[in-house]
């Protein structure tokens, strides 16, 4: 763990209640870029889980009563800590997710702008007033915090997907339990060390980091005292959690898998269009929810599209995250090269062409090649699977209602981007697509402002924006009678 200027943000156990919780035994947290350990981490389990609950209960009246106003300052302060110390938290995520350091820094600033976003927000949580059916009554709205939120958070973005949960249940007055991917818990231990740093009450922001995922879970999502469950990850994990939240008829919201389709028109800007692919695809070495999934290309575009990109994409430099220059880091594990690697070999074997890599990489263990396919129909499993890697499938097709239900045709329903210049067609093509957001034009859509979320099988609720303080609110409806005289 060299090169972090503030050692002390560097903790190797849980934080519950506003102090750093050893336990008896510990976990590896490894460095993807070469397999070789970081730290050790105190294995936090059920008990630790349970006492992180009682911990956001038990200031939960504490949080909630305080003003919208009191809560944004500390909020303000976390988020100033989190950028002063930007430098460092991108090292640390870098060291333990692999991304390149630059877009590491990119991720802690997306992180950090969510919890300014909520910090003024939350001020502006509004109620409502409604004419009554008669004249002695009066018909109130207000909003009140859901309670206790519990969430668990994946290894892709371990600081902003943490962030964008926590900005917006905090600045609603709920209080906050995460259990971050044990891949990657530093992101998640230094933010509770700033979150600490700024004032923020103790109870109010916890985090457990430990192995056991499945009994942890169960915490998360069946205790009574969670009012709500907040999960990004996959679809798979996703169902099982949803059904572990009916037992107690929790308020949830999932932010699930995606496949997303990329749609190059004729009438494109084909340079714009290579850009944004390059941007939406590679972005994180490809392991992202919204991170293109299926390139389709009109025929008259199809050749000078896939020359152009292939070129670009044959730029893209692999190495270590620290390593200035480097564009694409390692995937998380070895296994997700193996997954990546078997997708390939599979659309090889069902008649796809590689234009450029299609190997692992020589990098080492947990590296993989920036790979185009061309001659991929959308029924490879490479293109009806969540690639989460390097890799981008090109599908070849000739008219826009075609495309469209090609672009369709998957349970997933998250992010969708298409590149086009006639007016007619954006509209048409913007309300046809069945996902959550559609990039017009664009690579990068994700922001703070923005509601991120899918539809279908990629989830509920929306997290960012003005909507994303909704999924920590409840409505109560205030019924005053007896007015007359
Ligand atoms: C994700 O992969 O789930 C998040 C990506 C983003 O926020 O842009």
């Amino acid at each position: 763990m060299q090169g972090i200027s503030d050692k002390d943000l560097i903790k190797n156990s849980s934080y519950i209640n506003g102090c750093w919780h050893s336990s008896v035994t510990d976990f590896s947290v490894t460095n993807p870029a070469n397999d070789v350990e970081l730290i050790k981490i105190s294995n936090a389990g059920i008990i630790e889980t349970e006492l992180a609950v009682k911990a956001a209960k038990d200031t939960l009246k504490l949080w909630s009563q305080k003003s919208a106003n009191d809560r944004a300052v500390l909020l303000r302060r976390w988020f100033d800590l989190m950028m002063q110390h930007q430098d460092d938290l991108a090292r640390i995520l870098t060291l333990e997710q692999g991304k390149p350091l630059a877009e590491a820094k990119g991720e802690v600033a997306y992180g950090a702008s969510f919890i300014e976003w909520f910090a003024e927000e939350g001020k502006r949580v509004y109620g409502d007033t409604i004419p009554a059916s008669s004249s002695d009554k009066r018909i109130v709205v207000i909003k009140q915090a859901v309670g206790v939120v519990a969430s668990i958070t994946p290894w892709n973005f371990p600081n902003a997907m943490i962030a964008r949960k926590a900005a917006a249940a905090l600045a609603a007055g709920c209080t906050f339990v995460v259990r971050p991917a044990t891949q990657t818990p530093l992101s998640a231990l230094a933010m509770a060390e700033l979150s600490r740093r700024a004032g923020i009450p103790s109870g109010v922001f916890n985090v457990v980091v430990g192995e056991d995922a499945h009994g942890m879970g169960e915490v998360l999502t069946q205790h009574p005292d969670v009012a709500k469950f907040t999960f990004t990850g996959s679809t798979q994990v996703g169902k099982l959690l949803l059904k572990q939240c009916a037992t107690s008829v929790k308020k949830v919201s999932m932010e699930l898998g995606g496949n997303a389709p990329f749609i190059v028109f004729d009438d494109a800007d084909i340079d714009a269009a290579v850009k944004g692919a390059i941007d939406s695809k590679y972005r994180n070495a490809g392991q992202t929810c919204v991170c293109t999934n299926r390139i389709f290309v009109q025929q008259g575009v199809l050749k000078a599209f896939t020359e152009k990109f292939a070129r670009a994409v044959s730029k893209l430099v692999v190495g270590e995250g620290l390593t200035g220059g480097v564009n694409i880091g390692p995937m998380i594990s070895a296994r997700a090269v193996n997954d990546v690697d078997d997708l390939v070999t599979g659309a090889i074997a069902a008649g796809a062409a590689v234009v450029l890599g299609g190997k692992k990489h020589s990098a080492g263990n947990n590296y993989y090649q920036p790979t185009v396919l061309t001659n991929v129909t959308n029924e490879m499993s490479v293109a009806v699977n969540e690639i989460f890697g390097p890799v981008s499938p090109i599908i070849a097709f000739d008219k826009e209602e075609q495309v469209l239900a090609m672009a369709n045709a998957t349970e997933y329903g998250l992010a969708a981007y298409f590149y086009a210049r006639d007016i007619g067609r954006i509209w048409r093509v913007a309300e046809g697509l069945e996902f959550g957001m559609v990039g017009v034009n664009e690579g990068i859509i994700s922001n703070a402002a923005a509601p991120f979320g899918g539809v279908k099988q990629s989830g509920n609720g929306r997290e960012g924006s003005k909507y994303g303080l909704d999924d920590y609110l409840e409505i109560k409806y205030l019924c005053l009678g007896g007015l007359n005289d």
